[in-house]
């Protein structure tokens, strides 16, 4: 299992044989980059869906992969509950009190019970502390509790604000967000109305409309005061008057007001915000998990939530960069009620917009339930890999089957049904049929033991007193860098109002002015603006360096010193031709500004940018690659892990492609020679053969798993096999053919070593990259400095009582 830990095959456990009704000995190794094209995990409750899932996160964890969780039972928060030591005292806070109680135990000799369970389930699955202690490392994990301090809660406030630009400039992905902001809210106000008729909806819509196309965020009290006083006076072809009356209005406003107003309502208000990409990501980059609990909510409020939590993950995913590497998870437990058939819950549009374009971006959903009947029948054939668990009905059997069927004839895989049903049949807890798209044939299995200590739902106050005990996840400084603003840049020269008569070549523009309040007075200043690239061949450096800066011009011998520049976010197109109305002017120092002194400080502009400015560039020194201009270091890390794994999952593939022929070939060969052998000797013989070798229990084996092998490939391998198959069969020699088994496997033995040396120089070469990163400094190199515009500006600035100025721009 080692061999594969970081190669990005996920171990959710061991295939099973059903028809001896015991586990093999062969991995099930998953392919992370299978769940790009999701799964959903169906079985009655106990069938052991929450345990799977688990598995798969602990694994994606493991691999560096980030999820978000939405956990509506409290399953979830037992990712916390992960103790390296397997000790007594650690579990003996978490075990759940009545089960000690009921096994009429107390709890330390329950705790000391399921800790031995945990071990020795542990060791069965080749598992121990050691990797409990790497899934703690790998990732952080967090409970959050929307609407409660359980938890970490969660600010939802930025909900209304506008969506990013990728879904506002998306026609569709904007009236979705819309609709299903509009109907989340109502449903939270508990107005029950019509999603898509009702005036209610009608009207919060064009006002989230208005306001996001303006590219303006909303608070909830916005809304309330826009709802009493829309943004439009007709709603289509009717006044809004005679469409919804201001009284009724009042009654809307009002029942948003109360939701405002409600106890507890402002710890909705609080907390981390709502923000996708931190959820996803701490401020150094690491990845986390991040679990939302809902247990605690009522039904609108999870609804509200749910949707708003998928919007944004929606608008998250939309900026991201194309990918065939696994980006992200979403896990959601028991789905159920949130993407139904028929209705339409403000959940279900996010939901299928994942389910549709999440691929593209490396986004993973994950969907459980016990309840397949409730499923939107689009969102089925979504999902490409299906784990089904043991069931209750033959309602819910008829539809899964029916589902599998439609997806087999989607994708021209044969598809047996009677076969299915059988095997659904036999399927006892945590014994899962994987039915994946990118796999040859369905597969059976038994699901590993989860690192976790799957304790059970956890409750509000365990969940308090769990997130008490886990250092606070370190949140992204929510402080933007902004370019400091020179304070009282020039004394405050007095002002004669007027404005001063310029030589002749000498052009003049105006900074915009920005703030107000106080005196201003335009005073004079030199605007320079130039563009240089930042080159060190030697690292592979290229990197744009962009200066706006502004610096005063003061009366003596140096009226121009760049060294006193101030930068200013304001480029040269924004500049203004003529003044603003009503601002007087600062004297200009006599006989500084002529079409002479200007060229000198042009001049001296690039010399100064060549001698001052640098660009700061993050480097990996493994990989070589380099940050992008503006890019933090918290970004740049997250890119690379990313860059890190679309290589690495690269790799995984060549080294697949260079082993299928190998691999069929080896296969072909060990079943002709137990043909061989059996047809001489009898049953008993060649049943000790076939557990002698088996190819499933090697490392080919298990990296090999079912995938579908491209039909050249196999080809290839069919063919040398067939050839070994004549031979056999004309020498019809069992002292041949035993020699034959021997000799395969030896060769499979050696393909096993191969193998595994690949794989860990592939590991090795990845783990490489995981080093610290260099920061470099690069100066702009000298030819390339272009400078756009010097030129002599006025730049507001706003006198106080005290008589000093500051920057109004
Ligand atoms: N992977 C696993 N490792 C260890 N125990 C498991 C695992 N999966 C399930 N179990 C046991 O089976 C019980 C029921 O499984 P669970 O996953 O909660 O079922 P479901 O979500 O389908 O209702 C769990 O409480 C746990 O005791
Ligand atoms: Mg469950």
């Amino acid at each position: 299992m080692q061999d594969f830990e970081k190669l990005g095959q996920f171990y959710l456990g061991r295939h099973y044989d059903l028809q001896h009704n015991r586990p093999t000995d062969d991995l099930l190794l998953y392919d992370s980059r299978d769940l790009v094209t999701h799964a959903l995990c169906v079985g009655m409750t106990g069938s052991g869906k929450t345990g799977l899932c688990l598995a798969l996160i602990e694994e994606a964890a493991i691999d560096g992969v980030p999820c978000l969780v939405i956990d509506p039972k409290g399953d979830l928060a037992n990712l916390l509950l992960t103790f390296p030591n397997l000790a007594p005292e650690d579990f003996a806070p978490w075990v759940n009190e009545d089960d000690a109680r009921r096994n009429g135990q107390s709890v330390e000799q329950f705790a000391a019970d399921q800790a031995a369970l945990w071990k020795k389930g542990l060791a069965s699955w080749g598992q121990d502390g050691a990797r409990i202690a790497r899934l703690r490392n790998a990732a952080e994990f967090t409970i959050y509790t929307p609407g409660s301090t359980a938890g970490v809660p969660l600010s939802i406030l930025k909900s209304f604000a506008a969506p990013p630009g990728a879904i506002v400039s998306d026609s569709e992905l904007l009236r979705d967000r819309i609709q299903t902001t509009a109907t989340s809210l109502l449903g939270l106000a508990g107005v029950e109305t019509d999603p898509i008729k009702s005036r209610e909806h009608i009207l919060l819509s064009t006002i989230l409309q208005s306001a996001w196309t303006a590219k303006r965020d909303l608070s909830l009290a916005d809304i309330i005061q826009q709802i009493q006083t829309p943004p439009v006076t007709r709603v289509g072809v009717m006044d809004l008057d005679a469409f919804f009356p201001s009284k009724d209005r009042f009654a809307l406003a009002m029942a948003l007001n109360s939701l405002l107003a409600a106890p507890g309502f402002d710890v909705w208000m609080q907390g981390d915000e709502l923000d996708i990409d931190r959820m996803l990501h701490t401020a150094d980059g690491k990845p986390r998990v991040s679990i939302c609990s809902i247990a605690h909510l009522g039904d609108a409020e999870r609804m509200f939530f749910v949707s708003v939590l998928l919007n944004q993950t929606v608008g998250w995913m939309r900026s991201q960069p194309g990918t065939t590497s696994l980006r992200a998870i979403v896990y959601m437990d028991e789905i159920a009620g949130y993407f139904p058939p028929v209705a339409n819950p403000a959940s279900k549009g996010p939901l299928l917009t994942l389910l549709k374009q999440a691929r593209a971006f490396g986004v993973g959903v994950v969907l459980s339930t016990q309840n397949p009947v409730d499923l939107d029948y689009k969102g089925l054939a979504n999902c490409g890999t299906w784990f089904l668990g043991r069931l209750q009905t033959e309602r819910d059997k008829a539809r899964v089957l029916d589902g599998l069927e439609g997806a087999a004839t989607t994708s021209g895989h044969p598809f047996d049904r009677q076969a299915m049903e059988q095997t659904l049949a036999g399927l006892a807890s945590r014994i899962f049929v994987m039915n994946n798209v990118h796999d040859d044939a369905p597969s059976v299995f038994e699901s590993r033991w989860a690192l976790s200590y799957l304790r059970g739902p956890l409750g509000r106050n365990e969940i308090r007193r769990l997130t008490s005990a886990t250092p606070a996840a370190q949140v992204v400084d929510a402080t933007v860098a902004t370019a400091p603003r020179a304070a009282a840049a020039t004394s405050a020269a007095p002002a004669t109002g007027r404005q001063p008569v310029l030589p002749a070549g000498v052009s003049q523009y105006f900074l915009p002015v920005r703030t107000t309040g106080g005196t201003l007075t335009y005073q004079p200043m030199v605007y320079g603006a130039a563009q240089a690239r930042c080159v060190e061949a030697k690292l592979k450096i290229d990197a744009p360096l962009e200066v706006t800066v502004a610096t005063p011009i003061v009366p003596g011998p140096v009226p121009v010193d760049w060294n006193a520049a101030t930068p200013i976010d304001i480029g040269a197109a924004d500049l203004e031709q003529a003044p603003a109305a009503g601002i007087g002017f600062a004297d200009l120092p006599a006989n500084a500004v002529t079409a002479k002194s200007i060229a000198a400080w042009s001049k001296d502009f690039t010399t100064w940018i060549y001698g001052n400015q640098t660009v700061e560039v993050f480097k990996a020194s493994a990989s070589g690659a380099a940050s992008q201009p503006g890019e933090s270091e918290r970004d740049f890390r997250i890119r690379m892990q990313h860059g890190t794994r679309e290589l690495r999952d690269a790799a995984v593939d060549q080294l697949r492609k260079k082993y299928a022929p190998k691999s069929a070939a080896v296969q072909e060969r060990m079943r002709r020679a137990e043909q061989a052998v059996g047809r001489e000797e009898e049953q008993a013989k060649a049943q000790t053969l076939q557990t002698a070798i088996s190819f499933g229990t090697t490392l080919l084996g298990a990296f090999m798993g079912r995938k579908a092998i491209s039909a050249t490939t196999l080809g290839r391998a069919t063919t040398a096999a067939r050839g070994v198959g004549r031979t056999l069969k004309e020498t019809q020699d069992i002292g041949r053919a035993k020699e034959t088994v021997e000799a395969l496997q030896q060769q499979l033995t050696q393909l096993d070593e191969e193998l595994r040396a690949e794989i860990a120089a592939i590991e090795a070469r990845f783990e490489a990259a995981s080093e610290p990163l260099e920061t470099v400094v690069c100066k702009p190199k000298k030819s390339t400095i272009t400078v756009q515009l010097v030129a002599l500006v006025w730049a507001p600035h706003a006198v106080g009582p005290d008589g000093k100025s500051a920057p109004a721009w």
